[in-house]
Order: C-alpha cells, then sequence, then structure tokens
C-alpha cells in the first residue's frame, strides 16, 4: 500500500526563480526507499514536502491516501521520524539524556519508563559516557547517533533519513544498519537520502534517482535487506 503518494509536485524556494522539483510523482511505499542525486538535486527539499515543512507550489501530496494539508505538522512529526542532514537543527535540549527522553516524556512516559527506554539508546548507539553532556559539544559522529536515536525512541511508523551514514565510521555504520533492519523488520517504512552508495546498495530496496529536480531513474534492487554491511 502507498504510505506517501506525491502526484505533479513543483516547487521553487520564495523569491527563487530556479524550479527546485518539477512536476516530481512518486509513490512511496512501506518499504526501503533510497533518494539519491548530486548536491542541489533537490532530496532534501523533496523530504520537507513529504512532511509539510515546505508546501508545494504545484500538486498535491498525500499521507495514507489523505491530502497533507489536512494534516498539522505535529501529527506527521508523531507519524513519521525525521532526522536532519544537519543533526545540529534537531537539538534543543541541555543535554543528551533529556535530548532523547523529551519526546517520550511529552507523550506521558513516566521517569522510570523514560529512564529504562533512554538507557537501552545511550548503550546501543554507545552514548552512555555523554549522557550529561550538551548535545552540540559533541563529535560529529557522536551527534549523529544521537540525532538518530533521539528520534528512533519514539518507534516511529515512518523514517526519513537525510544522510544518516555522514560521519559515522564503519562500525558505526553497520551498527545503524543493523538497527534499521530491525526497525524494517517491525514494520517501518523508510527513506534513506544518501550520497553513500554503498550503504544505499545494501539497506535499499529501491533506488530514486534526482536530477535537476526531476526522477531520472527509479530502480528495485534484490534480495539487500538482510545483506551483511
Ligand atoms: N532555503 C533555501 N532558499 C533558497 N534556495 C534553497 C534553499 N534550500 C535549498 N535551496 C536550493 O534548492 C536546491 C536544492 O537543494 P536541496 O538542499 O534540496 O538539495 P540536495 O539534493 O539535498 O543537496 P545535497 O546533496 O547537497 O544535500 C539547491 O539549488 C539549493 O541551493
Ligand atoms: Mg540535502
Amino acid at each position: 500500500m502507498t504510505y506517501l503518494e506525491l502526484s505533479q509536485v513543483s516547487f521553487n524556494y520564495p523569491k527563487q526563480n530556479k524550479q527546485v522539483l518539477k512536476e516530481i510523482n512518486l509513490n512511496i511505499k512501506n518499504e526501503v526507499t533510497a533518494i539519491v542525486g548530486a548536491n542541489g538535486s533537490g532530496k532534501t527539499t523533496l523530504t520537507k514536502l513529504m512532511l509539510g515543512i515546505l508546501q508545494p507550489v504545484n500538486g498535491q501530496i498525500r499521507l495514507e491516501g489523505k491530502s497533507l494539508t489536512e494534516y498539522s505538522l505535529a501529527e506527521v512529526g508523531r507519524r513519521i521520524g525525521y532526522i536532519f542532514q544537519n543533526p545540529d537543527q534537531q537539538f534543543f535540549c541541555p543535554t543528551v539524556f533529556e535530548e532523547i527522553g523529551f519526546s517520550l516524556t511529552h507523550r506521558g512516559y513516566g521517569p522510570e519508563a523514560v529512564r529504562k527506554k533512554v538507557n537501552y539508546y545511550l548503550d546501543y548507539f554507545e552514548l552512555s559516557a555523554y549522557k550529561n553532556v550538551y548535545p552540540l559539544h559533541l563529535s560529529q559522529g557522536e551527534k549523529r547517533r544521537l540525532a538518530i536515536a533521539a528520534i528512533l525512541v519514539n518507534d516511529p511508523e515512518f523514517l526519513i533519513l537525510d544522510e544518516p551514514t555522514v560521519g559515522l565510521d564503519v562500525y558505526r555504520k553497520k551498527l545503524l544498519h543493523e538497527h534499521l533492519l530491525k526497525t524494517v523488520g517491525l514494520g517501518c517504512g523508510m527513506i534513506l537520502v544518501s550520497h553513500d552508495i554503498k550503504f544505499v546498495e545494501r539497506v535499499a530496496e529501491r533506488v530514486v534517482e534526482l536530477e535537476n529536480g526531476q526522477i531520472r531513474r527509479d530502480r528495485r534492487q534484490k534480495d539487500t535487506i538482510g545483506q551483511e554491511a
């Protein structure tokens, strides 16, 4: 079943002549879809449109059959976990622990339940030693892991990850891969925006390539899920 449906979606940033996306037609299902393409081809813009952070100039976006304009930003945010290309944009808490636990507390989890869940993610992404550190003081790879942990902890039904492997070493990439496979196994679909072709080859079932705001290629990969990272 189609999760996100884009019909004839065009976009340009305000006061810019350049059309960043041109009449995009794209159906995203509950699987792992990679979006690839050169710098500036429109990948991040496309994901922000899918979340309703930006609105198309023309065309329609539907989430499970209903127009995105009928959802509030918060509602979309609860359903789709979004990991920003630049993790600094995502952080707003004074410590790593609170960054991961914030939305759980907000959703009514008690302190003990929050502690248990946060500790699991601190441990999995090897951030326990930094739990009292200010997120912006972390290294690039640690920030990336924190950004991912802070989203995955909410068990979203769908994930959009914009360049999740940037700054990760080989071992941490493998851990991320394994965690994503587990998440997919639980029925979570995802969009993976990446320049990391090897990671895309291992994780994605479908690869959509953008070029100058248009879809240049849309192909399926066989038996990628479950390959060794
Ligand atoms: N806020 C903005 N205002 C004006 N133009 C923008 C803005 N954000 C992006 N652009 C332009 O829109 C185009 C697409 O940008 P986008 O960030 O979507 O590309 P991308 O494919 O994600 O690139 P990258 O691989 O570098 O992350 C680029 O030409 C960029 O300069
Ligand atoms: Mg981008």
